[in-house]
């Protein structure tokens, strides 16, 4: 098992960090466009293996040709938002970062599963879909299972109960626009609005879906990375280990829920092949309004790449 890592910074070295300290690869490549910063994080996260007794083998790099024969590609360059910026503000600069890594990774692995995490992140999947020419099976976007892990913690605070018991599931874009499900969150099977008041629940809803900002307010100087790299990995896991999790992630909609031509989030089975299924949960007229609206919203974003080069 082989994973390389595009982007060296925040979220693509604490990713490179948790492959290796996990041992679910025995060869993890951190590429990224600046020198000697992915040789340098690299050389150090090999040398912390004895230490924490993996064999993994940890490089970094700025060339392609060592990312030849990857199982995976996670790509995580570009840009980070800071305060006063929203993801899209991301956009023209990203897809051009995201396009040219795509179609670079893919030329040295064109049998690897790729998960994006660059923002704004469905649009930056539907141009990993675009440049690599993969299947959707193939390429698939990290968001929901981040946000719902936000809201989960939420939700697992303001109970006081373990973060485990807390299941739940956000649909969308990652985006402003996000449809956190509280009829489809359970604490131990009990639902959610048996457990709290709705005024909680609308505030527990409102912080999930400006979890992002909230770090980026605090740190400043870029966006959130250690929930976000955890994240990524969860992914990566369940396919390696063909654990068919049920995880919401975004992946290009033919037809389901009534859309197609959009990559946007819905929980879906990874499996030994990636994306196995994508699962339709009935929604009422408000969430299913709430939902087309994020997937509208990502469309648009979409249509504006038409104009950019990337
Ligand atoms: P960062 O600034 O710490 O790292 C980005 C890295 O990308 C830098 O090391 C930079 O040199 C590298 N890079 C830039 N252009 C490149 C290119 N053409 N080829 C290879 N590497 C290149 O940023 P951070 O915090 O790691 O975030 C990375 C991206 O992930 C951002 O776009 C951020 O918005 C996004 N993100 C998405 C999340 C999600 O839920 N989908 C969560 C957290 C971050
Ligand atoms: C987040 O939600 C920045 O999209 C990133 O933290």
């Amino acid at each position: 098992m082989k994973i390389t890592v595009i982007g060296a910074g925040n979220v693509g070295a604490t990713t490179a960090e948790r492959i290796a300290y996990s041992e679910l690869a025995h060869e993890v490549v951190l590429l990224d466009i600046a020198e000697g910063i992915p040789q340098g994080k690299g050389l150090d996260m090999y040398e912390a293996m004895p230490v924490v007794a993996s064999d993994t083998r940890v490089t970094g790099t700025n060339n392609y040709q060592d990312t030849a024969g990857s199982n995976f590609v996670i790509i995580t360059a570009g840009l980070a938002r800071k305060p006063g910026m929203s993801r899209d503000d991301l956009l023209a600069a990203n897809a051009k970062i995201v396009g040219s890594c795509a179609a670079q990774a893919v030329a040295y692995s064109p049998n690897a599963f790729y998960i994006v995490v660059s923002n704004p992140l469905d649009v930056m999947t539907y141009v990993t879909l675009q440049k690599t020419g993969l299947p959707r099976n193939k390429v698939i976007g990290m968001a929901g299972v981040l946000d719902t892990a936000r809201y989960r913690t939420f939700i697992s605070m303001e109970l006081n109960v373990s973060v485990e018991d807390v299941q739940a599931l956000i649909l969308g874009g990652h985006g402003d626009s996000m449809v956190p499900l509280p009829r489809y969150t359970t604490v131990a099977g009990i639902p959610l609005a048996d457990l709290m008041p709705q005024d909680k629940i609308d505030a527990i809803v409102k912080r999930a879906a400006n979890g992002g900002i909230e770090i980026v307010n605090f740190l400043k100087t870029g966006s959130a990375y250690y929930a976000p790299s955890a994240s990524a990995v969860q992914m990566a896991e369940s396919i390696i280990k063909d654990k068919r999790r049920i995880l919401p992630c975004s992946v290009a909609l033919e037809g389901e829920y009534g859309l197609s031509g959009v990559v946007t989030g819905v929980p879906v089975k990874l499996g030994k092949n990636g994306v196995e299924q994508v699962i339709e949960v009935a929604l009422n007229n408000d969430e299913a309004a709430a939902f087309h609206k994020s997937a509208d919203d990502v469309k648009a974003n979409i249509a504006k790449l038409a104009a950019m080069e990337y």
